[in-house]
């Protein structure tokens, strides 16, 4: 397939592109090469290149800053997805989520088909994302969430659990929530899982696209501890405990059996943090 990778320089942008240059044509731009937020720009570049899959590794990220910057949020989450799908003409679209489109409010795994709820500006511009995105023929929505991993080459990884990995690994001491709870995702198994989805062919839509199981983010320090044989040093606190500008959704759960009955099952998440951990450089 000849794929077309933008935000390509981001955390999966990165590993979506070393995933997929192994068996397809790649063609992969950061935001230097193309702006998605640029709706004329990003129309040339596609009657240019022809793609027959674009991959829209790029975001608006900055969840706690959007709570202020609400345009800016709208116009990189939302409004750029319709510039890309505008400009389709004809391939299929792959579109990443986050579980903030849910209020968190729930007790069990949350399904594809649940209400959504988001409780932030960063949430609702995702959320208007997803409606965009699916407004394309063809589209995925995959929603992925608490990313962690290393792309060959990439940048250090950044983000909640690389952060917990790298205090814990320097002998400091994380601050983790023993109330959220969260399916921590690897990288390379959410650029894997999009691959066979587009290469199956499997029906478009959304999909939770995360690892298997879940945890606290105590659990996962406990986790990490244990895989490095780490003394078990955090700061326990409660997300009562912190005044963040941005609400988080306290139990956050996705269920991927829907990503499973399509053919893509999902290793656990202690896998996926065993094999990230095992990757890293031996100095932290
Ligand atoms: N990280 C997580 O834990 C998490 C959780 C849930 C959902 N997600 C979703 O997963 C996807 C990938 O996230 P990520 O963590 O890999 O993001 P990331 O590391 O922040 O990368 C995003 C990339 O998009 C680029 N970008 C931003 N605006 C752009 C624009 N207008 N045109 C072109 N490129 C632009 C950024 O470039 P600059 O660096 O130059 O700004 C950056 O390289 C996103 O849809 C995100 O919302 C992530």
């Amino acid at each position: 397939m000849r794929i077309v990778v933008v935000g390509a320089k981001g955390q999966l942008g990165a590993a979506v592109v070393h995933a997929a240059r192994q068996r397809h044509e790649v063609i992969a731009l950061d935001r230097a090469a193309l702006d998605i937020g640029d709706a004329a720009a990003v129309r040339a570049r596609f009657a240019e290149l022809k793609p027959e899959v674009v991959i829209n590794c790029a975001a608006y990220n900055a969840v706690d800053a959007a709570e202020t910057h609400a345009l800016d949020a709208m116009r990189g989450n939302a409004i750029a997805v319709r510039n890309l799908v505008r400009a389709l003409d004809g391939a299929v679209l792959v579109h990443y989520g986050t579980d903030f489109v849910f209020d968190g409010q729930g007790s069990r795994p949350y399904v594809e088909t649940d209400a959504p709820n988001p409780r932030s500006v960063y949430g609702m511009s995702k959320l208007m994302g997803e409606w965009f995105a699916l407004d394309a023929p063809r589209a995925y929505v995959l929603r992925v969430e608490s990313l962690f991993g290393q792309a060959p080459g990439a940048a250090p990884a950044k983000g909640s659990v690389a952060g917990i990995v790298n205090m814990m690994r320097a002998g400091q001491t994380p601050k983790v929530f023993a109330d959220r709870t969260v399916t921590p995702t690897a990288i390379g198994d959410c650029a894997a899982a999009t691959l066979r989805l587009l290469e199956t062919q499997a029906p478009t839509g959304v999909y939770h696209c995360v690892n298997s199981g879940w945890c606290t983010w105590l659990g996962l320090a406990q986790e990490v501890a244990r895989i490095l044989d780490l003394p078990e040093r955090f700061e326990v606190i409660r997300l009562a405990d912190v005044n963040l500008p941005a609400a988080r959704p306290l139990y956050c759960v996705l269920s991927n059996e829907k990503l499973a009955a399509a053919g893509v099952p999902m290793p656990t998440w202690q896998e996926a943090l065993r094999d990230y951990l095992q990757g890293l450089p031996q100095e932290a």
